[in-house]
């Protein structure tokens, strides 16, 4: 017997595999250095750096929608997030994590500057990637919170470590989780064979399939992007085992 899924339940879905995958190599972090877990912050500190204005233009889009509501959403968010790239470069500063000292990883930039030609799509396709990002917001959160405790454990950063926990602590106690749960409102009961959703209370028409493909595209960027991160620290700790050899 086959179940068919809604569109948040499928976008869901697609997100745990990549998320189920992208936890492995961060399970047993003593492999990596102090400085490899230092660059893999300041890769993340790119994302909420770039985070504001994501959101910002996929709420301009989602304008497009014959409801506001998701783009009402999209502003909620834009402005919860206003001024967390602050609070982040702050708190990893404190631990000795100079973000302005970072040279350009390229797949980053890739990853950003796709990310954000993303958000300029039509209507549907940016709702479905926005969940899908959303909903990864909380495994990262989950996962730099644990590199955040390794990284001030070794530093002996002691208090001076408290911000960069709380600052992930923030968003796992409940900020992501609603800003996941707020667009999946939209994407509850559609499904991808419906060549169209009307438009139902607080849901604007919507394209199922152009939703599918958005949170697919989103999910695959992210995927691209962390094996990236997950090869370059590998190649870290290669070189530095070569130089001490
Ligand atoms: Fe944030
Ligand atoms: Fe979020």
């Amino acid at each position: 017997m086959s179940t068919v899924l809604d569109v948040e339940k499928t976008i869901d879905q697609w997100n745990e595999v990549f998320t189920d995958n992208a936890r492995k190599p961060l399970r047993d972090l003593s492999q990596y250095s102090t400085g490899t877990l230092e660059w893999l912050m300041m890769e993340h500190f790119q994302f909420s750096f770039r985070n504001t204005k994501f959101l910002w233009d996929a709420a301009e889009t989602t304008g497009g929608f014959d409801v506001e509501g998701v783009k009402k959403e999209l502003v909620r968010n834009f402005k919860e997030e206003s001024g967390h790239a602050a609070l982040y470069k702050a708190a990893l500063n404190k631990v000795g994590c100079d973000v302005e000292a970072r040279a350009e990883f390229q797949p980053t930039s890739h990853f950003l500057d796709t990310l954000g030609g993303v958000c300029k799509g039509e209507p549907s396709f940016v709702l479905g990637a926005m969940f899908a990002t959303e909903t990864a917001a909380i495994f990262e959160h989950q996962v730099f919170r644990d590199v955040s405790v390794e990284v001030i454990a070794r530093r002996g950063s002691g208090d001076l470590g408290k911000p960069l926990v709380a600052f992930h602590d923030l968003h796992l106690d409940g900020v992501e989780q609603s800003h996941k749960d707020e667009l999946g409102i939209f994407l509850r009961g559609i499904y991808g064979d419906q060549a169209i959703a009307e438009r139902e209370g607080v849901r604007p028409t919507i394209v199922p399939k152009q939703a599918l493909e958005g949170g697919r595209i989103a999910i695959d960027l992210m995927r691209e992007w962390w094996d990236n991160l997950f090869a370059e620290m590998k190649n870290k700790e290669k070189a530095a085992v070569a130089a001490s050899a």
